[in-house]
């Protein structure tokens, strides 16, 4: 199966992250989120990437990086948005009831042979299918954040999940200039299981007063290598995405995993990292 035109629900973070990575490589792209101001954020956002990523550095026309942005179509109708695609990817909120029921509606909506498949950082790919009558045809594929940049993609299997749609989603991602991993269907999978529970620990030492912001994130980086600490890295993915990862991971695996009572105040507070300006740093 040649995978053609792909539908992204979800504008955010991933979302745009996806559909600027899915467009670069040649797919026609349908994006969807809840309003028109939503859509045009993420189109900005795509466009300032292009320009300052590619174009500013000759790696990309002006002319190319418009033919990538005209390839992408936002829309706010999901009925609308899934004619004629191969593959949808949803990246909404972090929410198992949520994820469950547009699963169901998109299965009752598109035709047996379409992929639905779910950027989920954590949830049951298995118990978000529940409620779809075409559950092989379900799958978890996992992007990176920063989607254009990172190289990984974390392929998950769920108890239903064919091998053939397995394979569709292998094959997509290689297009994409990934690689693979594929993982059993458990809380986290891999890489949420392990990233999530290092910045938790951080986010207690930096309540506990241990050090400050900044020399958590610098005995990181230095004594690691990595590119970033992980109080910056909890900004870049989001507070809420890390709460809702901890609930879900608590749940599943026990209260050694729960959130940091710090990622609860700052996610009522609204600061939630670089989507909102305001995270352990402020963005402008
Ligand atoms: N689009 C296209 N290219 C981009 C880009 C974008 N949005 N952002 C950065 N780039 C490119 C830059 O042009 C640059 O390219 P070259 O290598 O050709 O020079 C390269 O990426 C590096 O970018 P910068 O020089 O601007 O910045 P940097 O070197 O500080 O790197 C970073 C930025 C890639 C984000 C790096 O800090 C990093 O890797 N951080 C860790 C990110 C990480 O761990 N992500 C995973 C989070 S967990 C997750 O995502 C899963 C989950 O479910 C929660
Ligand atoms: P985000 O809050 O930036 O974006 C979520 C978007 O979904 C919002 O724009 C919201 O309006 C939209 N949305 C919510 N309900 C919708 C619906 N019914 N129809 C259409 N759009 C809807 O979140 P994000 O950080 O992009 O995370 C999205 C998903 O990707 C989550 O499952 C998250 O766990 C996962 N993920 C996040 C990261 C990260 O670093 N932030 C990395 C990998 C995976």
């Amino acid at each position: 199966m040649e995978i053609k035109r792909v539908c992204i629900i979800g504008a955010g973070i991933m979302g745009s992250g996806i559909a600027q990575l899915v467009s670069t490589h040649g797919y026609a792209v349908n994006l969807v989120d809840l309003s028109d101001d939503i859509l045009k954020n993420a189109k900005n956002s795509i466009e300032k990437n292009l320009e300052r990523h590619y174009v500013a550095r000759d790696k990309m026309t002006k002319d190319q990086a418009g033919l990538i942005l005209n390839s992408i179509h936002t829309m706010i109708e999901i009925e609308e948005a899934i004619k004629d695609v191969d593959l949808i990817i949803e990246a909404v909120f972090e929410d198992m009831e949520l994820k469950t029921n547009l699963m169901a509606k998109l299965d009752s909506l598109c035709e047996k042979n379409i992929i639905l498949a779910s950027n989920t950082s954590s949830l049951s790919i298995s118990d978000m299918a529940s409620q779809s009558k075409n559950q092989e045809r379900i799958v978890g594929i996992h992007f990176f954040n920063p989607a254009p940049v990172m190289k990984l993609i974390e392929l998950i299997k769920g108890k239903n999940t064919s091998d053939e749609t397995l394979q569709i989603a292998k094959d997509f991602s290689k297009k994409l200039d990934k690689r693979v991993v594929i993982v059993k269907d458990s809380p986290g999978f891999v890489t949420s299981r392990l990233i999530y529970t290092m910045c938790n620990e951080a986010i207690k030492m930096k309540e506990e007063g241990l050090a400050s912001t900044e020399d958590i994130d610098v005995a990181c980086k230095m004594a690691f290598n990595f590119p970033m600490g992980p109080l910056e890295l909890s900004d870049l993915v989001g507070l809420d995405v890390y709460q809702h990862i901890g609930e879900y991971l608590a749940m599943e695996f026990g209260k050694k995993y729960k959130p940091s009572p710090l990622i609860d105040k700052m996610v009522e507070r609204n600061y939630l990292g670089r989507k909102t300006n305001k995270g352990f740093y402020e963005y402008n």
